[in-house]
């Protein structure tokens, strides 16, 4: 069976819920304090074993009160966590804000996460070498996205979220390179190229720069295929946003489910924005994920 191997972060997500964000030196009276497994790269991986893919990971988690909780679906989905260190640190934490409108802000102290640089990859570099998809962020230190594209044999794949400053050959390997429109004008600037523009054309200049593919997502108007051949809007259904957090890692994740099964780029995004609607429907990153027998939104615009 084809096999999807995430190299990436695992977090805990502490969530309150404000009916807006706070400005800078304000405090709000908010609601919730529920802690919930999170983390980009554990979000994707989930999210692709809950649809069916095979799945193995790469990452580290601490020793605190913290790791059951973040660790809750990775074992719950069959994820295979031969290559994750459990060290004697903290684990990864996201305090996320949650707005009445369902958008959210997240600040990421990196706790194990920071474990994963070069050599620690390096040292599981076979569980990344038998991979058909290696799916990356930028939740982990530059050296060991840097070592996972290195140790890579199949296609990567590349949502770098958040924009770190990354090896620029090791970036241009990503195929697709998956980004928002904010994350796109980021990894313009870091290839020296302008970051202004419709969401279209900032595709188009990351085609010219060199990758292979680029999906640009767009939340609530879907996402955007481009290849130096062709290019296709994806329309998403039109649901209400409960909870954006990780809706964006569902796309990633069943978007990976999609390419291991053999579908292409379109069809694989089409797929993918239904499943990060569905997501923005419910709380949180992980518990908002479908498995093969929920019902899917379908899209209804023409
Ligand atoms: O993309 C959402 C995720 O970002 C959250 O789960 C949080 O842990 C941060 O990594």
């Amino acid at each position: 069976m084809s096999k999807l191997t995430v190299v990436g972060s695992i977090n805990a997500d502490l969530i309150v819920h404000a009916e807006r964000h706070p400005h800078p030196g304000e405090t709000l009276l908010g609601s919730g304090g529920e802690i919930l497994a999170g983390g980009k790269g554990a979000n994707q991986a989930v999210a692709a074993a809950q649809l069916g893919a095979n799945v193995a990971f790469v990452g580290a988690v601490g020793s605190d009160p913290y790791a059951e909780p973040a660790m809750h679906y990775m074992h719950s989905s069959g994820i295979d966590l031969s290559a994750v260190e459990q060290s004697d640190t903290t684990t990864g934490l996201a305090v996320i804000t949650v707005s009445a409108d369902g958008e959210n802000t997240i600040v990421i102290s990196p706790g194990a996460n920071a474990l994963v640089d070069a050599p620690f990859v390096t040292a599981r570099q076979s569980t990344i070498a038998d991979a058909d998809v290696v799916l990356l962020q930028g939740e982990i230190p530059a050296s060991g996205f840097k070592a996972a594209v290195d140790a890579a044999q199949g296609r990567v794949v590349v949502n770098l979220a958040p924009v770190i400053e990354v090896d620029r050959d090791a970036l241009l390997q990503a195929d697709p390179l998956m980004a928002n429109e904010h994350e796109a004008g980021l990894i313009l600037e870091q290839l020296g190229l302008s970051s202004t523009g419709t969401p279209r054309e900032l595709a188009h200049r990351l085609v010219s720069a060199g990758f292979k593919s680029v999906v640009l997502t767009l939340g609530a108007e879907g996402a955007y295929v481009a290849t130096p051949e062709s290019n296709t809007d994806i329309l998403t259904p039109q649901i209400t946003a409960v909870d954006t957090t990780g809706a964006g890692d569902a796309f990633a994740g069943a978007f990976c489910t999609k390419l291991l099964e053999g579908a292409t780029l379109v069809d694989a995004a089409t797929f993918a924005a239904r499943v990060g609607a569905f997501a923005a429907t419910s709380s949180g990153a992980q518990p908002s994920y479908p498995t093969t027998s929920s019902r899917l939104p379908e899209v209804t615009q023409k």
